[in-house]
């Protein structure tokens, strides 16, 4: 900001902020996870669930978000970009001010490429221990920053260090953190401290494959692309998520198809399909897990509906239909509707 027009419209923003922020209600105990968060208005039970997919994804598609903090940085960034278009793949850049300013080009090609920017504040300050005044210049100064070199405002936040407890109403904006930590950065250095290539292979490939054990859809990942380290980390990974049958999307993507509203001031640590009643169920086969009681199958797809049969915990289904938060299937003899929130994919479909 080194002219009167950008303090006019840093001011400006400050002020709107004020305002606006009053309409956040709530903070520091704001749940983990997106829980229920439907499309207002949406009915859950017999709304059609391609009406809540915008852009090419489907909510029965196996979505998950790569997100890379604290760039961009033109060699290591650059890798990673270069990789994702090979693998017609996108991911989620939460970019630092600093870097953001001077790398403007690896930037603007992420972005071009269809990748999310988001915001890591312009200094990566930790949050929780800086003023409020402090915490507006840095999320409102990154929104300036991104929205003159992007033509947009960053629609969502992470904060620096994961640290957000108490601050989430003066942030403003949808919080997004991770569920699957790679923990890249214990790594950056590891050639100068001594170990060897074949170390730092083991290191690599022991971190993808924990990656591959335990991602699932909705699954937010975090890694930082200002490190060698994790450019190389992200060349195993990209590839590796998609022979599993992941598709690598943005962040806003996947919450939007998975039927998410990202609110703000609210934390996110993934969008898991099955704890949104909103999302349809893909066509396969289930186990039916409800901890120790029954599932009823119902005539209809609503609560209030008839009951035909109690489905015991561990049957194994077949989901023939669907409609957000329901599951059509048979069972002695009968046809009818489970709640979907009560099965879980077989392992060995
Ligand atoms: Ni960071």
């Amino acid at each position: 900001m080194k002219n009167k027009a950008m303090r006019a419209v840093a001011l400006l923003l400050a002020v709107w902020m004020a305002v606006s922020l009053t309409a956040c209600g709530k903070e520091g105990n704001t749940p983990d996870t997106p829980g229920n968060t439907a499309i207002s208005g949406e009915s859950t039970t017999d709304a059609d669930s391609s009406e809540n997919q915008p852009g090419p994804y489907k909510a029965t598609d196996k979505l998950i978000a790569l997100t890379f903090d604290d760039g961009p940085y033109p060699s290591t960034t650059g890798r990673i970009l270069d990789c994702l278009q090979r693998n017609n793949a996108k991911a989620t850049f939460f970019v630092v001010g600093y870097n953001a300013e001077t790398y403007v080009d690896t930037m603007k090609r992420a972005q071009t490429i269809g990748c999310e920017i988001g915001s890591h504040t312009l200094d990566h300050k930790i949050l929780t221990k800086v003023s409020a005044d402090e915490i507006r210049n840095q999320v409102g100064g990154m929104d300036d920053l991104l929205q003159s070199e992007l033509g947009n405002a960053p629609a969502l936040f992470r904060a620096p260090g994961g640290e957000y407890s108490g601050v989430g109403s003066t942030i403003g904006k949808p919080i997004v953190l991770w569920n699957i930590d790679t923990e890249d950065w214990k790594y950056k250095d590891a050639a100068k401290k001594g170990r060897s290539e074949a170390e730092r292979n083991e290191d690599l490939n022991r971190i993808a494959d924990s990656v591959f054990e335990s991602a699932k859809a909705g699954d937010i990942i975090l890694m930082h692309d200002i490190y060698e380290f994790s450019a190389d980390l992200a060349e195993i990974v990209i590839p590796g998520l998609i022979e599993r049958g992941f598709i690598l999307c943005t962040v806003s993507e996947m919450f939007a198809s998975y039927g998410y509203t990202l609110e703000n001031c609210e934390v996110y640590h993934s969008a898991d399909p099955a704890a949104n009643n909103t999302v349809a169920v893909a066509k396969g086969t289930y186990t039916v897990t409800t901890n120790g009681s029954v599932l009823l199958l119902r005539a209809d797809a609503t609560v209030d509906s008839e009951k035909l049969e109690r489905i015991p915990n561990g049957t194994v289904i077949t989901v023939t239909d669907s409609k957000p938060g329901w599951a059509y299937t048979s069972y002695n003899g009968q046809s009818g509707w489970v709640k979907a929130s009560y099965i879980t994919a077989c392992d060995d479909e």
